[in-house]
């Protein structure tokens, strides 16, 4: 099978890319990015040379290159991660989200509709469902909870979402959407809340955290989303939303701790900084329909991955450093910039 991999420069888009690669000797693998800023050809370097990988710098929203890049290709199959993913971003530059996220969705759409394709998976995510109060653990986010968006983030995710599952009515399209609780693991950016921490925590440097750190996240390790999004593509049934979670719900504040703790270092580095405008509160995952229609189960609970995840920026510091210098916006020129 040829396989489009939109975003996969980006940090569960990269993740993805690499147990594809992996997992399918015999799958072609081809990772379309545009490297914006969340972009870092760096987090491929492990699987650049595999016979079954190929990189292809474009932007989904082009829709001139998108048909053209179908037409040569010819994919069986397309998994949408490019988007424009940070909340607080969006708060500043709602547009840019309304272009990646939802009019580069529906670019990828008109393209299957016209090549024909066996599979179009949509990567959403469980803040398209709002936010949950902090006083009621017993809720969960389910497929068949409301859309009730609360971010311009969210709300172009939201949008794609239903685009997606339109053109499954509509015109027929094989597609299937996956929507994931808050993911981390190796290759995370440095601007999202866990990468942020080790990042600064290891430099002693203050550590923001908004409001009173109270607000509620529940934790996937990136593998276990890969595999399940692999699991749906092959197994799901087209035209359904699959929600993917692993029970593993922490405050803002737990998490900081851990890290600390597990790092040696002092709680005096944590500042508690001005809560995000619309801040949702709660997200929990019921994550029941994977477990028990596609026997999907992950393999680490937030405790052991955050260890894992630890490890992994403590082994790979010139990665992340490399990222807060800006020096991995070179590496496309210094690796390609020759041959194009
Ligand atoms: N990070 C999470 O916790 C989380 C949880 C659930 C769902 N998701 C979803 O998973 C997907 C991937 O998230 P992520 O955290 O890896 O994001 P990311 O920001 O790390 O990566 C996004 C990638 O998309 C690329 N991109 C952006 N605009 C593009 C365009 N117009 N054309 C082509 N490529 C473009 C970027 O260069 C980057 O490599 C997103 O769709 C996000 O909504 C993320």
């Amino acid at each position: 099978m040829k396989i489009i991999v939109t975003g996969g420069a980006g940090f569960i888009g990269g993740n993805f890319v690499h147990y594809m690669v992996n997992q399918y000797p015999e799958d072609m693998i081809i990772n379309l990015d545009l490297l914006t800023y969340a972009g870092n050809l760096e987090t491929l370097k492990p699987v650049e040379n595999a016979p079954n990988y190929k990189f292809v710098k474009g932007d989904i929203a082009d829709r001139e290159f998108i048909f053209k890049l179908f037409e040569e290709e010819k994919p069986d199959v397309v998994i949408n991660f490019a988007a424009e993913s940070h909340v607080d971003r969006s708060i500043t530059d709602p547009e840019s989200f309304v272009r990646t996220n939802v009019m580069g969705t529906t670019t990828l759409l008109d393209a299957c509709r016209k090549y024909g394709i066996k599979r179009y998976h949509q990567v959403s995510t469980d803040e398209v469902y709002g936010d949950l109060p902090l006083d009621r653990p017993d809720l969960f986010f389910t497929e068949e909870t409301p859309l009730h968006t609360s971010s311009p983030y969210s709300s172009s995710k939201a949008s794609a979402d239903l685009f997606v599952l339109a053109y499954h009515r509509t015109y027929g399209l094989p597609v299937t959407v996956s929507r994931c609780s808050n993911n981390y693991g190796p290759y995370h950016f440095p601007e999202k809340l866990i990468p942020l921490i080790i990042s600064r925590a290891l430099n002693d440097e203050e550590l923001p955290v908004y409001g009173k750190g109270d607000n509620v996240r529940d934790w996937l390790y990136v593998t276990d989303h890969c595999k399940a999004i692999d699991l749906v593509v092959r197994k799901g049934r087209v035209g359904e939303v699959y929600n993917i979670g692993g029970h593993n719900e922490r405050t803002n504040l737990e998490v900081v701790k851990t890290i600390l703790k597990a790092l040696g270092k002092p709680e005096s580095l944590i500042k508690f900084v001005t809560d995000r405008p619309g801040h949702d509160r709660r997200y929990a995952i019921d994550p029941t329909k994977m477990e028990t229609e596609l026997g999907w189960k992950p393999e680490y609970t937030f405790d052991t991955g955050i260890v894992k995840t630890i490890e992994w920026y403590l082994n790979n510091k010139e990665w992340w450093e490399h990222i807060i210098s800006g020096e991995y916006t070179k590496y496309f020129e210094n690796m390609y910039g020759e041959r194009l």
